[in-house]
């Protein structure tokens, strides 16, 4: 078997939106190869059961936080909280996210205000709060530690009647990309993680069920591209789950635009009949 370089064996993984699909997916495998957690989202008691759930299986230590990461101050609070109980980051899953479905003069503004908050300003906030931790950790224990931002298939274009989602995306995308050059040489490794759509309960909260995703992936799936990525000795700056999505994302940027937009947006139009 190829050797593995991504051990978080004895360190802590901090990772948003554990209560729910890709978040606890990821926690199971962080779980599995030995690491001990920092489970973050707002719906405490579906932490703790994964908490219990976590020690039972692979006997990992997790530490609660219940937290609304879009509340002005939170991050802020998550990072001093995290070093007040002298918890050891070795890795970071920006993984909480969420996008809304609809025209954009009928989207109500505060959620939209929210899921800028949480997919752009939580996650650029409390990846820098822990970026110091992060890197301290990685020079003295080199593939122990990542930084794995959840990126989308929709931030390689823009995505009509979701087009803050994608924007949002696209944002982390890029972000994350240029943290992959900034962390050469301290061990971390970096990555975002584009999924494409993905059986959770993403849709529900999004409201776009009518979009009727074929074949969606199993969070299953997109967490074992994300530690295949994290397991190759050069980790990429970027990875998309899934043959087909791979494919999507490489071909979109040949499509001119208007033509992209207008297929796109004739796909997403809300109450179109399909
Ligand atoms: N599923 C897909 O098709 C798909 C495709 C591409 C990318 N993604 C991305 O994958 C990531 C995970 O989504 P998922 O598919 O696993 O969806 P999900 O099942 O809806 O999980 C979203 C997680 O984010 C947490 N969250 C939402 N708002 C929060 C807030 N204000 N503060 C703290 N935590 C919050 C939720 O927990 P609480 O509600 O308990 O707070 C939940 O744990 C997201 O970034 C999403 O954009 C998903």
């Amino acid at each position: 078997m190829a050797r593995q370089h991504f051990d978080p064996m004895g360190s802590t993984a901090v990772i948003t939106g554990a209560s729910s699909g890709l978040g606890v997916a990821f926690a199971h495998e962080f779980a599995r190869r030995g690491a001990d957690l920092v489970l973050v989202a707002r719906r405490q008691e579906r932490l703790e059961a994964l908490a219990v759930d976590l020690a039972e299986r692979y006997g990992a230590e997790s530490t609660v936080i219940p937290m609304d990461l879009t509340r002005q101050g939170a991050v802020d609070e998550l990072v001093g909280d995290i070093e007040r109980r002298g918890i050891r980051v070795g890795s970071l899953v920006n993984n909480a996210g969420f996008a809304s479905y609809g025209r954009f003069g009928e989207i109500d503004g505060d959620r939209m205000h929210q899921e800028v908050e949480l997919n752009v300003a939580a996650l650029t906030m409390l990846s820098r709060g822990l970026w110091g931790a992060l890197t301290a950790h990685c020079r003295t224990s080199p593939g122990n530690g990542a930084l794995v931002n959840v990126a989308s298939t929709v931030a390689f274009q823009p995505v009509p009647f979701m087009g803050v989602y994608a924007a949002s995306k696209a944002y982390v995308l890029s972000l994350t990309e240029a943290l992959w050059y900034e962390a050469k040489g301290t061990g971390l490794k970096v990555t975002a993680l584009c999924p494409g759509p993905t059986a959770t309960e993403f849709t529900e909260v999004a409201g776009n069920g009518e979009l009727f995703f074929k074949n969606p992936q199993t969070a299953e799936q997109v967490i074992d591209t994300a530690f295949r990525a994290l397991d190759a000795r050069s980790t990429p700056p970027s990875i998309v789950s899934g043959a087909g999505n791979a494919a999507g994302a490489s071909l979109v940027g040949l499509v001119p635009k208007r033509s992209l937009l207008t297929a796109l947006g004739r796909a997403t139009t809300p109450g179109r009949r399909r």
